[in-house]
Order: C-alpha cells, then structure tokens, then sequence
C-alpha cells in the first residue's frame, strides 16, 4: 500500500475581489463583485498534491457554519480522505483578497476553526511519506505534528507562511524548508533583491539544521540549496491572472513528485510548471494544476537548468 501525504493545515473560505488598485491606509476603493473559492493554504496544497496525482489526507479543521461543509465536500471531489477533519463549534477560517490588475494580491485571514485547531484535537500519528505544514494553524499544533513525524521518520517539508518567529527546536525537525523572498527576509533580516542574495541567505537557512532550502522569488524564479548542491531555476513565462495560491500549487506539486520517487531537480521542475499555470487562472484551489496539464506544459517549455 503507497504511503499518502499528509496535510496538517488550514482550510479558508476565500471571498476575493478584483480592485483596479490596492487601496491605502484610509483609502475605499470600488471593486468587482466579490467571488467565493475554496481556499486556506493547507487545503490548497492538499489540493495541488492529489491534482498532481498523490493520495493525500487531511488533518485540520472547519466550523459549525455553511462554509465548512463545502470546504470539506471541495475536498472529497478532489479525492483527499478528509475522515479526520475536525469539525468545531463557530465560524469557518475565511480570507479576505483583493487582486489588482497585475494579478498581485492582499490578504486578509480570520483563521476561525483553523485558531482552535488545538494538539488536543489530533488524531493518532501513522505512517506517512510526507508532512506538509504551513503556519495557518496555532503553532503548538505545529511542533506536536512536527515532533511525532520527525520521531517516526517521516520527511516534512515546512512552507512557513503566514511568518512568524520559528521556534529553535522546529528547524532541524525539517527536510525541506519552501519560502518565499518576503518570508525568508523576515526569517534573517536579510534584504532579497537578487537570485545571489536569494542563493545567500537560502545557505544560511540551510546551516539552521534544514537539508533542503528552496527560495522562491514569484517571477524571478527560484533558488535552492540541497546538502552540497545548489542552482537557480527560472519562472516559465506567463500571463499572471491571479498570483493567489501559486506558492501552495508548488508546494503540493513539489511533495507530490518527491512522494512518488521523484529526485529533486525533477520534482522542482514539476513544481515550477505547476506553478506558472495556477497564476495564468483565478482563485485559490479552481486554479491549481492536474498532473496531465503540468507535464504537457511542462514538456512544451525550453528545459531550464537548475
Ligand atoms: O496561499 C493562499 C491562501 O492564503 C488563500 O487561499 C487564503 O485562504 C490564505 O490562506
């Protein structure tokens, strides 16, 4: 029996609207009428994984409201095995997008049952051939999910967003640490201008005690250290729609291919192509990308070094 991926993360309602720029301090702006999609970054990385075509489970939580029923039947139709989400008393995590016109966006979370998602609630530890985390969910969650997976063995792969101060005792928990120019930034304080700098401060991560970093720079690509190794991969050229969840579609593709075999190059490779495509369409999970359309995408590009 293949082992799934795990998912322990937060699942969002995202209420998104077009704004013809984002507003500041103080500043109304009128926008598009607003669209619902399913969101939350762990559940849409659980998504991007079983799109590119792992078993994947679900831990997390939703609320008593509307909104947790269709996040967790969302879910089912994409075939993830949601038997140990949690439902809580009270409100849905929901989030609130603006997207402006070049695709970028702000984000605003109320994290809801996701806050209440307490290491109370977590169900038995089995076998996995993957953890993936993010940091939507309360960070004692995190460090009882991540302390019982690093003592069984199983590899996690960390996508710390929202940041936020990383406990000493999480990051030689990781195997893979995936974060973006802002994240890794607020991590080190050091400024992220150039793939070099990015190079930089991925090597500095790394001597924290994490085998893989991959620093991710939107359109300027990515960088990644990987014990000895280390490269830069560009993005693939496209027309940004929507930027929302393009980092949680690389992160479930990028599991995905390293679960089933897939060395890290490749699975890089895969990652990038699932990403360019989840920014050429709207919202959170309708734009994540299945198996059969990363590789033919990916297989119509001019092969990047990396
Ligand atoms: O990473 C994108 C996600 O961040 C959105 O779907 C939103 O729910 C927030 O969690």
């Amino acid at each position: 029996m293949p082992k799934p991926i795990r998912v322990v993360g937060s699942l969002n309602m995202d209420l998104v609207v077009q704004v013809p720029h984002q507003p500041i301090s103080g500043e109304t702006v009128l926008g598009s009428d607003y669209a619902t999609y399913p969101g939350g970054k762990g559940a849409n990385q659980a998504v991007a994984a079983a799109r590119a075509g792992a078993e994947v489970q679900m831990w997390g939580a939703v609320g008593s409201d509307a909104f947790g029923a269709i996040l967790k039947e969302n879910l089912e139709q994409n075939g993830i095995d949601t038997r140990q989400l949690t439902e809580l008393p009270g409100p849905s995590g929901i989030a609130l997008i603006t997207v402006d016109p070049s695709g970028q966006n702000r984000i605003v979370v109320s994290p809801g049952a996701n806050g209440r998602y307490t290491p109370e609630g977590l169900p038995l530890f089995t076998p996995a051939a993957l953890l993936l985390l993010q940091l939507e969910i309360p960070m004692p969650t995190v460090l009882a999910v991540a302390e019982q997976a690093f003592a069984q063995g199983i590899p996690i792969l960390l996508n710390p967003a929202p940041i936020q101060p990383l406990p000493g005792s999480l990051l030689p928990q990781i195997r893979y640490l995936v974060l973006n120019e802002t994240e890794a930034t607020s991590l080190t304080q050091s400024p992220i201008e150039t793939p070099e700098q990015a190079q930089t401060v991925a090597q500095r991560l790394q001597k924290q005690g994490i085998p893989t970093v991959i620093l991710t720079l939107g359109g300027a690509g990515l960088v990644w250290v990987d014990g000895e190794e280390r490269g830069y991969l560009p993005a693939h050229s496209v027309k940004v729609v929507d930027t929302t969840a393009a980092g949680d579609g690389f992160c479930g593709a990028l599991a995905a291919c390293l679960a089933a075999g897939g060395s890290l190059k490749e699975a890089l490779r895969f990652a990038n192509a699932a990403a360019a495509l989840a920014v050429t369409r709207a919202g959170a999970q309708p734009s994540l990308a299945y198996r059969a359309e990363i590789e033919a995408f990916g297989a119509g590009q001019r092969d990047p070094s990396v």
